[in-house]
């Protein structure tokens, strides 16, 4: 049985990416995966500075609720990455959170994230699909670096306002059967 972490790396509930993820995550629920949703809107992740303590002492000494979330991390098959293009970028939480996977750079540490394998899902408002490749090349290289497999991507331009995305039935679709091969 995989045990599957969906991220939802925009702020907006309900919004696109949330029910892009969701979609994902019913894919996989329905082919016996445990799926656990992680709105990082939730949650406060402060920013990594780089004071490499993690390294050391194989543990984070920031006090926030990244404390929570490396074990859930760490215990997942298959993580989901979602985000909205913001300014042909991720999200700034989508960001803060990688920045935050510098804990796991370190030997003692990268043997806990190794061979685990992921997909990412990025929906945004411009028809154009160059629009999303820096945020795919981003998490390409972010992944290959730290040995994660990418499995796939759901990538979905022209939407725009707040749940829009329904009416996308056929990329909604394809979401599904992403999740279900996931499990
Ligand atoms: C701060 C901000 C920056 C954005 N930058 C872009 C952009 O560079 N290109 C684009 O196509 N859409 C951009 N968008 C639009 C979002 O990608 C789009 O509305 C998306 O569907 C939002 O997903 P959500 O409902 O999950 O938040 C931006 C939206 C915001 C709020």
């Amino acid at each position: 049985m995989k045990i599957i972490l969906a991220v939802v790396g925009s702020p907006r509930r309900n919004g696109n990416t949330h029910i892009l993820v969701s979609k994902i995550a019913e894919g996989a629920r329905a082919n016996s995966a445990v799926v656990e949703e992680l709105f990082l809107g939730d949650f406060t992740i402060r920013e990594c500075d780089g004071c490499h303590v993690c390294w050391k002492m194989e543990e984070c000494i920031k006090n926030d609720d990244m404390q929570a979330i490396y074990p859930r991390i760490i215990q997942s098959d298959v993580i989901i990455f979602g985000t909205p293009v913001y300014w042909y970028g991720p999200t700034a939480l989508m960001k803060g959170l990688i920045d935050r996977f510098v804990y796991f750079n370190c030997p003692q540490n990268r043997e806990k994230i190794r061979g685990k394998s992921a997909v990412i899902a990025v929906p945004f408002e411009e028809d154009n699909a160059e629009t999303a490749r820096p945020v795919v090349e981003f998490f390409q290289k972010c992944l290959d670096y730290l040995e994660i497999n990418l499995l796939g991507k759901i990538i979905v331009p022209g939407v725009s306002t707040r749940g829009e995305i329904r009416h996308k039935t056929e990329r909604l679709e394809e979401a599904y059967e992403l999740g279900r091969s996931l499990a």
